[in-house]
């Protein structure tokens, strides 16, 4: 069976040269992959050039379709949505306009009335804060809003960065449900995380990402049981 995604032999990086060496992963239609690194392994890099915005040389292949060369702006609208590290939400802007935000590609005003209805059933809380400026709420629900927003584009392919990054314990729990929850609608996810506990709870299947260059893989729970995995990552 092919792959829903397909990366081949990238090569990517920026002015002071490339930062990945020949990465090659696949993520199968409704999978669930993640791709583990310490800090500057290139893991948002990765994620940049499948969006198209890092230049790369290689081949990064989408339901059929060679992705490397595409601008930016297409690559939404094939069924991809990037969540960016960071969780960037208009601070000024309502939660609803931030999340509607996400809906350029809906058909008509039906379509986009029940995308918005889908995402508010995945987040309750967001449906009691519609009119509550973004910017006041709190970090993991910040993290529903940037998460709502890209799940209105319906996406075939849900790109995560470090979305666990700075929250509480009991937040990155909460985190661990709703991606389940989002799994369990089809959606594929590629989630980068440097919270390996976290990564390989929730994925399936998993990549080590050193330096650049892919140096492990396997099911989660080959990548728990793995010495190497154990010591650097898990802290065990
Ligand atoms: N816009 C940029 N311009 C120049 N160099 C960059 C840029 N973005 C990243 N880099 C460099 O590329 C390398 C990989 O960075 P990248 O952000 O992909 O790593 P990462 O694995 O996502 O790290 P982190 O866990 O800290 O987010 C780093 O050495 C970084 O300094
Ligand atoms: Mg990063």
């Amino acid at each position: 069976m092919t792959a829903l995604l397909d990366i081949a032999d990238l090569h990517a990086g920026y002015n002071a040269g490339d930062v990945l060496h020949g990465v090659s992963l696949s993520v199968e239609a409704g999978g669930f992959v993640t791709v583990i690194g310490a800090n500057t392994a290139g893991k948002s890099t990765l994620l940049r050039c499948i969006s198209g915005l890092v230049a790369c040389r290689g081949s990064i292949r989408f339901n059929g379709t060679e992705l490397v060369g595409r601008a930016a702006h297409t690559i939404p609208g094939l069924g991809i949505a990037h969540v960016p590290e960071g969780r960037h939400v208009f601070a000024d802007m309502t939660v609803d306009e931030n999340v509607m935000l996400g809906a350029y590609t809906a058909r008509n005003t039906a379509d986009l009335a029940r995308r918005r209805a889908q995402v508010l059933e995945m987040f309750p809380r967001l449906g009691e804060r519609l009119r509550q400026r973004a910017g006041t709420l709190s970090g993991g629900e910040q993290q529903m809003v940037v998460l709502g927003r890209a799940l209105m584009l319906e996406p075939r392919l849900l790109l995560l960065d470090e979305p666990s990054h700075g929250l509480a314990p009991k937040v990155v729990d909460e985190l661990h449900d709703t991606f389940v929850r989002i799994s369990q609608t089809g959606t594929a996810i590629l989630l980068v995380e440097q919270n390996t506990t976290l990564a390989l709870s929730v994925a399936t299947r998993g990549y080590v990402l050193e330096s650049g260059r892919i140096v492990l893989a396997g099911s989660s729970a080959e990548l728990q049981d793995n010495d190497a995995v154990r010591s650097a990552y898990l802290g065990l």
